[in-house]
């Protein structure tokens, strides 16, 4: 049993202690955390102190009390500036200089940047980027393209058809829409921009009812326009190789076998040799050569629905974006699919 505190003393012990405590936090030697422990912490004078008061005359400890408590807030108070106005002089507890923890960074899809690849090489010899609705009138994807309602060869384009009752039918060109089946759609577009001579290179989504390990219900094709006086088959041969070469290769070569088109006369599949055996023939394309897609020169029938000037003509070419890209040496795909099945374990190898 200790002896009895006179009130006097116990409270000239508090504002000693209170003293101590603010001088402490002015210092700014140690952190507010650090203070806050030391000075109200279970080991604390302040705390040593509030244990004492049953030593105090009973009929002063209320008011003993009450000088705690005010002590008690006032060193709370001092703290609580001292967080928001003052730095502890202490070293810090981290280096800046260090390096910080990269987040993982992403990269463009691979065919965002096979279709960036396919712009800059046509704008190398003055092919301009254009773009054409992705939804388009009937008249544009078909009839506009020398095929007429009810001809057969619409049917090769597997083409989804846009339901709207509320669509008011303006004339018998314009009465159906379409999800684009092809970037050829664009053709016709071009030319009533009526700026002659034509170089395009629309890059569009496309849409087919078709899935496998070489179709998808949505890709991209790049449609090649050439316009100008005297265009031949020659020139045709000759951008098909530039690109091959700028986009697949130096050794790569393409080849041009008849096929048909309703929109193009004559008409050719392009082949472009294979990248794994460089053209002698393997497993993968059998004669060593791969098809990349349809050209040809443009139907005098479009020429006449685009109303281009007589004395002008042009060859037109539309290709697949994916399929080119699997096509590039050394991509080794075997499923279409795989593009957009947004796996990236897959689309972090490329
Ligand atoms: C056409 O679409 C013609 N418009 C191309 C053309 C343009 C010919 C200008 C002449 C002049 P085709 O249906 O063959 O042609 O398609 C061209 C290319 O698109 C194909 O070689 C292929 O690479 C790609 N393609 C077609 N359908 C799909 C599909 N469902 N998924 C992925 N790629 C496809």
């Amino acid at each position: 049993m200790s002896d009895p505190i006179p009130t006097p003393n116990f409270i000239g012990m508090l504002l000693e202690c209170q003293q101590d405590a603010l001088d402490a936090i002015a210092d700014g030697e140690k952190s507010a955390e650090r203070l806050r422990i030391e000075l109200l912490g279970a080991k604390s004078e302040l705390s040593k102190l509030t244990k004492q008061i049953r030593f105090v005359p009973a009929v002063d400890r209320a008011q003993a009390g009450t000088v705690v408590n005010q002590v008690k807030q006032t060193i709370l108070q001092a703290l609580a500036a001292r967080g928001t106005t003052q730095a502890p002089k202490t070293t810090l507890s981290f280096d800046p200089t260090m390096p910080g923890i990269e987040p993982p960074e992403g990269h463009l899809h691979i065919v965002t940047q096979a279709i960036e690849e396919i712009t800059r090489i046509f704008e190398r010899i003055s092919f301009i980027r254009v773009r054409h609705p992705e939804v388009d009138w009937d008249w544009y994807a078909f009839g506009a393209l020398n095929m007429p309602e009810n001809h057969p060869a619409r049917d090769e384009w597997e083409t989804f058809f846009i339901q709207n009752e509320k669509l008011k039918v303006k004339s018998e060109m314009f009465s159906r829409i379409v999800l684009t089946p092809h970037t050829s759609n664009g053709q016709v577009r071009e030319m009533e921009k009526k700026t002659l001579p034509i170089r395009m290179i629309n890059i569009a989504k496309c849409y087919r009812r078709q899935i496998d390990v070489s179709h998808t219900p949505m890709f991209h094709q790049f449609e090649g326009l050439y316009i100008d006086r005297h265009v031949s088959i020659s020139h045709l041969k000759g951008v098909l190789d530039y690109f091959a070469k700028q986009f697949f290769g130096p050794q790569r070569k393409t080849r041009i076998r008849p096929f048909h088109f309703q929109f193009t006369e004559p008409s050719f599949e392009v082949d472009v040799t294979c990248g794994v055996c460089n053209g002698r023939g393997c497993k993968l394309c059998k004669e060593g050569w791969l098809e990349l897609g349809g050209a040809g020169m443009v139907h005098p029938n479009v020429l006449k629905n685009g109303n281009v000037s007589a004395g002008y003509n042009g060859f037109a070419f539309g290709w697949g974006v994916e399929r080119c890209f699997m096509m590039k040496a050394g991509t080794q795909l075997d499923d279409i699919r795989l593009l957009y099945s947004n796996d990236v374990r897959f689309l972090e190898q490329f």
